[in-house]
C-alpha cells in the first residue's frame, strides 16, 4: 500500500484521537533514523515519545525478543515467568525499590500505584485515600490516572472524574503541605513534567516533598514514565535528587518498543498487594520482560546514562546557543537527553516542527509552545549538530519575516 492509501484507510476505519497526523508512513528504522514508504529518512528527536531508548533494530534487543517469540510469547500470570522474575530483580538491584509489578502501559502503572498507596492504609483500617497532584502534570488517560492528571482540558468531557484527587501549583511546597489531610494517602508527582512542556522539579522542593511525606506518613510516588530508563542522565530522575520514593512507576523507555509498564515499591508498601488485590492478563509476559531485560542490560552495560548525561549536555549548550541569538526563545529546560525549548507567541511551535520534518528531522511540541527533544540515548553529536544547524536555518528565516 502507497502511503495516501493508507492514510485513507486509517481516516474511515480508525477512531480520529489523533487528528490529521503528519503525513508519513514510515516503514523501518536503523538507529536513529526512520526511513518511510518512499524512502525518504528522517533523523529521530522524538523516539516515539521517550520510548525507543535504543533506537531501531538495535541487536541486543531486536535478538532478545526474536529468541523469545520462538519459544514463548505469552503466558499466564497463573504461572511463574522465568523473565519476569529476572526484569524484576534488575530493576530492584538498580532502584531504591524492592518488589515490581509489570503492567502495559504508563497510564496501567499509575493505576497500580494509586491502588498500591491506597490498599497500603486500607490494611492499616485508615482512611486515607487522597491522591494530591501537580497542576500540569501528565499521568495517562485511563480514568484515575487521568483524574490524577492536573490538567483539566483533558478531564472536563469525561466528568464525573473518580475520587480522591486533588491536583496544586507544581514547584510549590508549601501548596502540597496545605493540601495535606486526615484522608491524604500519597503525593504524585513527575521530576520533570514531559507532556506539560519539560518543566523541571526544583531540587529544594523535591528533598522538601520527600520530607514533608515521611513527617506526614503519606506515600512519595514518582512518575519515572517519561524520565526513567536512563533519559535523564541517570537510571532513574530521582537519583538527581538524592531520595527514596516509596513507589516508582515506569513504561515508555522500558521495552525499548514493547509495551509494557511497572511499578516499583519499597518491601513495606508493595506487600499490601496481595492475592487478588491486583493483577493483569498480558502485564509482565515473557515477551515484554524478555524486551526489559535486553533494554536494561544494554543500558548498565553501555554506560548508557552517562552518555545521556554528556551528550544533553552538549546538545543543551547548542540550544542555549540558539536561545542567545533569537529572542522568541523563551527558554531552554531539561536534563540529559529529555531537553525543550519553549517559544514565545509569536512563533508557532507546530509550524517549527512541520518545518523539521520537511527538512528530514522529527520533533514535537508540548505544554506551552515547547519544542521537545526526547531521542533514542543512542544519538550522536553529529546528528545532534545536523539538528541545531537545521533549526538555526528555519529560526533565521522566521527572522527575516
Ligand atoms: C509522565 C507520564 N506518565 C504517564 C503517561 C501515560 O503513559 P501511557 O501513554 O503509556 O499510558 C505518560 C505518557 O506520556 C507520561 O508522560
Amino acid at each position: 500500500m502507497n502511503t495516501r492509501d493508507i492514510i485513507s484507510l486509517d481516516k474511515k476505519y480508525y477512531m480520529n484521537t489523533f487528528g490529521n497526523r503528519i503525513p508519513v508512513v514510515f516503514e523501518y528504522g536503523h538507529r536513529s533514523t526512520l526511513y518511510d514508504k518512499e524512502g525518504n529518512s528522517y533523523t529521530d528527536f522524538l523516539a516515539g515519545i521517550a520510548v525507543n531508548i535504543l533506537g531501531y533494530g538495535h541487536p541486543a534487543l531486536v535478538e532478545a525478543v526474536t529468541a523469545q517469540a520462538k519459544k514463548l510469547m505469552h503466558c499466564s500470570n497463573l504461572f511463574y515467568i522465568e523473565s519476569q522474575a529476572q526484569l524484576a530483580q534488575l530493576l530492584v538491584r538498580n532502584s531504591c525499590g524492592d518488589k515490581v509489578f509489570f503492567a502495559n502501559s504508563g497510564a496501567e502503572a499509575n493505576e497500580a500505584a494509586i491502588k498500591l498507596a491506597r490498599k497500603y492504609f486500607w490494611d492499616m483500617g485508615m482512611n486515607k485515600y487522597e491522591i494530591i497532584t501537580a497542576e500540569n502534570s501528565f499521568h495517562g488517560r485511563t480514568l484515575a490516572a487521568l483524574a490524577a492528571t492536573g490538567q483539566e482540558k483533558y478531564q472536563k468531557p469525561f466528568i464525573p472524574m473518580p475520587e480522591g484527587f486533588r491536583s496544586v501549583p507544581f514547584n510549590d511546597l508549601e501548596a502540597i503541605n496545605k493540601a495535606i489531610g486526615y484522608t491524604t494517602c500519597a503525593v504524585m508527582i513527575e521530576l520533570i513534567q514531559g507532556e506539560g512542556g519539560i518543566i523541571e522539579a526544583d531540587y529544594q522542593y523535591i528533598k522538601g516533598l520527600e520530607q514533608l511525606c515521611k513527617e506526614k506518613g503519606i506515600l512519595l510516588i514518582i512518575d519515572e514514565v517519561q524520565t526513567g530508563m536512563g533519559r535523564t542522565g541517570k537510571l532513574f530522575a530521582y537519583q538527581h535528587f538524592d531520595i527514596q520514593p516509596d513507589i516508582i512507576t515506569l513504561a515508555k523507555g522500558l521495552g525499548g518498543g514493547v509495551p509494557i509498564g511497572a511499578v516499583i515499591a519499597r518491601d513495606e508498601v508493595a506487600s499490601a498487594f496481595d492475592p487478588g488485590s491486583h493483577g493483569s492478563t498480558f502485564g509482565g509476559n515473557p515477551l515484554a520482560c524478555s524486551a526489559g531485560i535486553a533494554v536494561l542490560n544494554t543500558i548498565l552495560e553501555d554506560g548508557l546514562t552517562d552518555k545521556c548525561a554528556e551528550l544533553g549536555n552538549y546538545f543543551k549548550g547548542r540550544l542555549v546557543a540558539l536561545k542567545e541569538k533569537y529572542g522568541f526563545i523563551k527558554d531552554v529546560r531539561g536534563k540529559g537527553l529529555m531537553l525543550g525549548m519553549e517559544l514565545d507567541e509569536s512563533v508557532s511551535g507546530k509550524d517549527i516542527v512541520n518545518q523539521a520534518f520537511k527538512k528530514g528531522f522529527i520533533i514535537n511540541c508540548t505544554g506551552c509552545n515547547t519544542l521537545r527533544f526526547v531521542p533514542p540515548l543512542i544519538i550522536s553529536q553529529d546528528e545532534i549538530d545536523n539538528l541545531v544547524s537545521q533549526l538555526d536555518s528555519i529560526f533565521s528565516n522566521i527572522s527575516e519575516d
